[in-house]
């Protein structure tokens, strides 16, 4: 199994042996290596599974770092970036050569964040290469926010996970590009639309598909558990499921349904606090996946705030 600790130039050596480390970000865990380095970019792929055509997100460790690898940082975009770096958020922008083709599919443009978590940031500090890194879980499944999600299911292919404790955003970056002076929302993430919009105007959110060229990763069958996730009223689905005497788990909101084992369920925020349900929503589909039930039932947050991304996910969990 990998070893798991919080020893930044144990990582550090690992990374620059060419070898992965799993990393802690504000979002959710990221299974990093060398982004310069096409050898250790291809053990990202093979470690989870990943489909080549699906481009990485690159770490960086502060906003100047990023001209590096990019021909130029249009306005729009250098607002954002100001606005909410260190943070959730990934930003497209033109390539230059230095970034190898494999960490971009091909594509002109390379997705770069300046991750918040202070163990990461510390540990790109010490590094003179960016980190490409993917969330740490195999392809389609969810993502993993604590250091043991990773050990579960990657700890026998990598050599470290770096522990940074629970994830505090719980959801992966929004990530947002530019074409022809329109900003666009690629993937919703842990940073809201309306905060976006409060520094740069109305945004357009792409309708997400396999089929969008674009961003290659935005399967819609996606952050999966194994069990099948049914979306809808939860009153309802709860008799509905009950009468077929189906065995069923419930993911729900703020209510907390009496008479439901407590294995078999899961309140995301008691207080309707969207941040709150971002942070459990992930580590709660976990819970119910171990549960050995045959479904898990589980309503949609209202579309405002961090509940659009939330929706995003779930609906996704769903989709099959
Ligand atoms: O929060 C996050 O973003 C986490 C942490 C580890 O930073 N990372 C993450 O990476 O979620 P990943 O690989 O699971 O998702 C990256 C997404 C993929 O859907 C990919 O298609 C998209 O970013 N992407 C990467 N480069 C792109 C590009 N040049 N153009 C369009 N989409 C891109
Ligand atoms: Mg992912």
């Amino acid at each position: 199994m990998a070893e798991l600790g919080s020893d930044i130039h144990r990582a550090a050596a690992i990374l620059k042996g060419g070898e992965l480390v799993a990393i802690p970000t504000e979002t959710v865990y990221g299974l990093a290596g060398n982004a310069l380095d096409p050898v250790a970019v291809t053990k990202i792929f093979d470690t989870k599974n990943r489909p080549s055509f699906d481009p990485l997100i690159v770490h960086v460790a502060d906003t100047d770092q990023v001209y590096r690898y990019i021909r130029e940082f249009p306005e729009e975009l250098r607002k954002l970036a100001d606005a909410f770096w260190p943070g959730p958020l990934t930003l497209l922008l033109p390539k230059k050569d230095i970034v190898p083709d494999l960490v971009t599919s091909g594509l002109d443009t390379v997705a770069v964040r300046v991750p918040s978590h202070p163990v990461t940031r510390a540990l790109l500090k010490v590094l003179d290469f960016p980190l490409a890194a993917p969330s740490a879980n195999p392809f389609g499944y969810i993502s993993p926010t604590r250091a043991i999600h990773v050990e579960d299911q990657l700890g026998d292919r990598i050599p470290y996970v770096l522990d940074g404790g629970d994830c505090s955003v719980g959801l992966e970056s929004t990530i947002v590009g530019l074409e022809q002076g329109q900003l666009i929302i690629y993937r919703l993430g842990g940073l809201s639309v309306s905060a976006i919009e409060e520094v740069v105007g109305p945004v357009l959110i792409l309708p997400q598909s396999s089929s969008n060229p674009k961003s290659p990763g935005m399967l819609k069958s996606h952050y999966a558990p194994r069990t099948p996730v049914v979306l809808g009223d939860l009153d309802e689905l709860i008799v509905q499921f009950g009468r077929q005497g189906e065995d069923f788990a419930v993911l729900s909101f703020t209510k907390d349904y009496q008479g439901i084992d407590d294995r078999k369920k899961v309140v995301l925020s008691p207080e309707g606090d969207f941040g709150e349900a971002a942070r459990n929503l992930f580590s709660g589909m976990r819970f119910l996946d171990k549960a050995g039930v045959s479904v898990i039932l589980a309503e949609e947050l209202p579309e405002k705030n961090l509940g659009k991304a939330i929706n995003d996910r779930l609906r996704r969990a769903a989709a099959r």
